[in-house]
């Protein structure tokens, strides 16, 4: 199903919890590493794998949004669109960010190289509005600094 490294990293990743479920989140990691966002087929596989049904892998998926069921963008632009963030803006900059990119808030540029999504709370809340680009946050965020942010990811 993966790759020879990422079979050893899933069996490494399983081995460390006494119950196989409990790995559920790395190792839909390891899928979206693997095809680029979770596929049918990940999701059947690791339910066999993590003796779990299928349906409950797949509200797993759908629960986080760190996790994608369509092809994604190389970097996954996240706006916060919780209150604290609302309030500070970003509403306008995720708006901003969208006319910049010519890429509807869910979908991803025609060059598949970002995709745009506005999700609830970072956990930064005292530092809105906060953008997630991948694994990065940046908190304070402008439309200043995102057009500099998007320009050196170009
Ligand atoms: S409200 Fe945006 S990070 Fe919490």
């Amino acid at each position: 199903m993966y790759t020879e490294s990422n079979e050893k990293k899933l069996d490494e990743i399983i081995s460390h919890y006494p119950v196989k479920r409990s790995a559920i989140l790395p190792a839909l990691y390891i899928a979206q590493d693997e095809h680029g966002h979770v596929t049918d087929d990940d999701i059947r596989y690791l339910a066999k794998r993590l003796d779990m049904r299928v349906n409950e892998v797949e509200e797993v998926v759908t629960f986080y949004s760190m996790y994608s069921r369509k092809p994604i963008g190389k970097y996954k632009l996240q706006v916060c669109r919780t209150l604290s963030c609302m309030l500070q803006g970003a509403e306008q900059i995720t708006e901003h960010i969208s006319h910049k990119l010519g890429c509807e808030i869910g979908g991803t540029t025609p060059d598949g190289k970002f995709t745009l999504q506005e999700v609830e709370c970072l956990g930064y809340c005292d530092l809105a509005p906060c953008l997630q680009v991948n694994f990065d946050y940046h908190e304070k965020i402008s439309t200043e600094s995102v057009d500099q942010l998007i320009d050196s990811l170009k």
